[in-house]
């Protein structure tokens, strides 16, 4: 099954999208994980990206769309995959449904988190990231065990750039002026699936998992 998760930033989606690829064995495709990891590496795309990232706004499509295109055509995700961050407007719904189409696959479902901006902005101030796994942790919701360490690898723990507090609140801006029109776009095609994001981890992952059951997926 291919999926996407579609909601505001802080809404959880990666937190989720971590748990459901391991769950049900989706490709895991997170375009904002690429781009960091692509700056991590010295690419030039990485250092392009990062102007656009540290100021909350969206990377050109252009950037944005080759790399998921390409990622989704490999091998590993012929059996589903799920997209957590993209798309982010209607170009690339629009690119993203017309490439699938072309290889006579579609989206089938999108979880929509629908989470309010306090919740959003709560969970984005107090999320630390390992500089060297890039395990997510939450200063209260997830807290590591050691305070700044992280429990997988012994990484030192990081706020991210953009999740300081100005920019949090141009992301959120962005977000409802580019990307909340795909709930309508989405609902039309009847794909849409709305959770509750303010829900708990687990809880969430309940709700989800059921859904997926539902659609015959173990
Ligand atoms: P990206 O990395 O995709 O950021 P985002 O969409 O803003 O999403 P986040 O990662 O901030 O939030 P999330 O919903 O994944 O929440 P998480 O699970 O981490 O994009 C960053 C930038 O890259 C963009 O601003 C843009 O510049 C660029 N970009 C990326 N994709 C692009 C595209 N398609 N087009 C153009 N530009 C693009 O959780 C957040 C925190 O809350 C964590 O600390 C976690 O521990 C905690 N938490 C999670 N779930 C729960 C829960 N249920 N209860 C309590 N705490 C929770």
């Amino acid at each position: 099954m291919n999926l996407v998760l579609l909601g505001p930033p802080g809404a959880g989606k990666g937190t989720q999208a971590k748990v459901l690829s391991r769950e049900f064995k989706f490709l895991h495709v997170s375009t904002g994980d690429m781009l960091r990891e692509a700056l991590k590496e010295g690419k030039e795309v990485g250092r392009r990206a990062k102007t656009y990232m540290d100021k909350g706004e969206l990377v050109p499509d252009d950037i944005v769309i080759d790399i998921v295109i390409e990622r989704i055509s490999q091998e590993d995700a012929k059996k589903g995959f799920l997209l957590d961050g993209f798309p982010r407007n209607e170009r690339q719904a629009n690119q993203l449904d017309e490439s699938l189409a072309r290889v006579g696959k579609k989206v089938e479902m999108v979880l929509y988190f629908k989470t309010s901006s306090e919740v959003s902005i709560a969970r984005l101030s107090g999320r630390r990231v390992c500089q060297a796994c890039r395990a997510n942790f939450h200063v209260k919701n997830m807290p590591p065990k050691k305070s700044g360490i992280c429990d997988y690898c012994g990484g030192k723990l990081i706020q991210r750039n953009d999740d300081k507090e100005k920019t949090v609140k141009n992301r959120l801006v962005v977000y409802e002026k580019e990307t909340e029109s795909l709930i309508g776009y989405y609902k039309e095609k009847d794909i849409l699936q709305e959770v509750s994001g303010d829900l708990d981890v687990d809880n969430l992952f309940e709700v989800i998992k059921v859904l997926l059951q539902k659609e015959g997926l173990k």
